[in-house]
């Protein structure tokens, strides 16, 4: 999981955990692969990682999160970033706070998805939030929640004055949602990105090993397109790479 190419720097390894010491243990671990940064996840609302005490439910536990940022940042040279939410749930919203004091215990950024622990991906991201955060920290704020494109990025960007943005959902199967263009008109453009993205997977991973995991993130290149969905059915009865670039993709 750590590896990473020089071509993708700058890299931010993440870690998730709720104990101090083995979170300073696991930074002191993750320096040696020389990261750019790393990242802490206080925003995971996924039940086996909040059920620990970590992730999205460290923003019920300022007082712990704070041990386990000071120790990591005592275990390591590389600058320390948090991800987190705007609070556990719309009862309590602690983002400010939190990020205040984030930045005294000496995290480099706060990235911060503008839904609640308690929301887990449903609604919509409040901006205001991400604003107000912005607002109080003087370190750089990060953005996050609901970009699709762009120009959706540009405009939180101007609306919140964050200093930059950051996506998840909105990349995959699109990874020309960073670009000013966005994703091609034409089928054929869409099937060329897949087919490029294929073959990175093999040129840097051991592709026929994850055939569930490649599956999963060609097939969403086709999302919205005339016959997707048969084009997925295609894509999930592949039983071999070989399959899925002759048969689907027609690499020749
Ligand atoms: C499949 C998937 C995996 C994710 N894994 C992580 C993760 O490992 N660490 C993390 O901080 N957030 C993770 N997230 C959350 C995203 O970073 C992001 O906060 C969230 O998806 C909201 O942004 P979006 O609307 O652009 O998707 C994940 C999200 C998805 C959909």
């Amino acid at each position: 999981m750590l590896l990473s190419t020089p071509e993708e720097r700058p890299a931010s390894f993440q870690l998730f955990g709720a104990d101090p010491d083995i979170m300073a243990d696991a930074a002191e671990i993750i320096t040696t692969h020389s990261p750019d940064m790393i990242d802490i996840n206080m925003g995971c609302p996924v039940k086996k990682v909040t059920k620990r005490g970590a992730g999205a439910a460290l923003m019920s536990t300022p007082e712990l999160a704070r041990q386990i940022i000071e120790k990591v940042i005592s275990k390591t040279v590389i600058p320390v970033t948090v991800k987190i939410r705007s609070g556990p749930n719309s009862t309590l919203i602690n983002a400010v706070s939190f990020a205040q004091m984030a930045e005294q215990a000496g995290v480099a950024a706060i990235s911060i998805h503008g839904r609640t622990w308690a929301q887990g991906f449903a609604g919509l991201a409040d901006r205001n939030i991400i604003t107000d955060v912005k607002q109080s920290v003087s370190i750089p704020v990060i953005g996050n929640g609901d970009i699709l494109s762009h120009s959706d990025g540009l405009s939180m960007m101007s609306e919140t004055k964050c200093d930059g943005v950051m996506i998840g959902r909105g990349a995959l199967g699109n990874p020309w949602v960073f670009s000013k263009d966005g994703r091609p008109d034409t089928p054929e453009a869409v099937l060329q990105g897949a087919r490029q993205h294929l073959e990175l997977i093999e040129q840097f991973l051991p592709a026929e090993r994850i055939l569930g995991y490649v599956k999963n993130h060609i097939s969403r290149y086709f999302k919205g397109l005339p016959g997707s969905s048969k084009m997925r059915q295609n894509i999930f009865n592949c039983n071999t790479i070989q399959e899925l670039k002759n048969d689907v993709l027609m690499v020749n």
